[in-house]
């Protein structure tokens, strides 16, 4: 049977984001800029530019400001336009332009008790259909597709549930959901077992699930009767595990570039990266990046040879 078309995205941004505290006390990591940008809007962006009709925002206490982004700013506009800031007002239009494509409903998590549980809260508004869930953290760009169209391709060809994946080091990928697969070649792989965040040392592959998936129903099912798993939260990883066996799992190694906004570490190269990308920014932060280069191999060489006593 011809899988149908995912329509509607759930984006889990309940969060506390303790990772970015103390940014993160009063306004939700997803509203965390990646150059002049929230990282939230790349994933809604990401999920029209991919065909999704509605999204399901999950959100918790403090998201107002998730709210106030996609919705009209008629104070905003009106102070702009009295003052002629055409450009400025193109921009606001720009992001207003979204919530036209795409209808935006938001959900309320009472409590966060973990990402399969912030899915789990959406069920009634995907019933019976195969949905889309978005981490704002992993922003895609960049594939000859969108990330989240080509696990809606790969859905249509094989009605699976598909979890989007990426190769790292075993070292690596500890803090994610890992897969193993039966090894087939080409991008799409059947997966045949999954564990979250799996201890150092007992990796079972190199691929590591990034926050892009499209669930069957068979996975809302499974979240209905799911306990809390590692780190005492109901986790999306054992819920998809719990449909292996009945239902199928595809992993696809997607194409386009991946920037993890989820740690400071690599926020910060995320930002780095994207600004030198683009024309205007890189010209201002080019020198900077090379003064701050040089005093940072000076500091090497001191420190080497300190340490060699040289
Ligand atoms: P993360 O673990 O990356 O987000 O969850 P977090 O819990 O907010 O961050 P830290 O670990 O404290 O720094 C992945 C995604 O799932 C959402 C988060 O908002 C994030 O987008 N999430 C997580 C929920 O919506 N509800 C939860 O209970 C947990």
């Amino acid at each position: 049977m011809a899988a149908r078309t995912v329509r509607k995205a759930i984006f889990p941004a309940a969060g506390l984001g303790t990772r970015f505290l103390p940014v993160t006390k009063a306004q939700p990591k997803e509203m965390l800029p990646l150059v002049d940008k929230p990282t939230i809007q790349y994933g809604v962006e990401e999920a029209i530019a991919s065909g999704i009709e509605q999204v399901i925002m999950v959100t918790g206490g403090g998201k107002r400001a998730i709210v106030d982004h996609f919705d009209r700013s008629l104070e905003l506009e009106h102070y702009l336009r009295k003052r002629g800031k055409d450009d400025l007002l193109r921009i606001l239009a720009e992001v207003d332009r979204l919530s036209d494509l795409v209808d935006i409903t938001y959900i309320q998590q009472k409590e966060p008790l973990g990402l399969g549980h912030a899915v789990w809260t959406a069920r009634r508004l995907v019933e019976g259909e195969a949905c889309a869930v978005l981490l704002a953290d992993d922003v895609i760009l960049g594939g000859s597709d969108p990330c989240l169209k080509q696990l809606i391709d790969a859905h249509h060809k094989t009605g699976a549930t598909i979890l989007a994946v990426r190769r790292f080091p075993r070292s690596q990928v500890a803090r994610y959901g890992v897969v193993v697969t039966d090894g087939g070649a080409g991008p799409l792989h059947k997966v045949t077992d999954m564990v979250e965040k799996p201890k150092p040392g007992t990796e079972p592959s190199d691929l590591a699930i990034l926050g892009r998936y499209v669930l069957t129903p068979a996975v809302m099912a499974e979240l209905d009767r799911s306990e809390p798993g590692a780190g005492s939260e109901i986790q999306l990883t054992d819920a998809i595990k719990g449909t292996l066996g009945n239902h199928p799992v595809v992993a696809i190694e997607f194409d386009g570039d991946y920037y993890d906004t989820g740690t400071v570490p690599g926020y910060l190269r995320a930002n780095l990266t994207l600004a030198m990308r683009r024309e205007g920014l890189r010209e201002e932060l080019g020198p900077l990046l090379r003064d701050l280069l040089q005093e940072w191999l000076a500091a090497e060489a001191a420190r080497e040879s300190s340490n060699t006593g040289l």
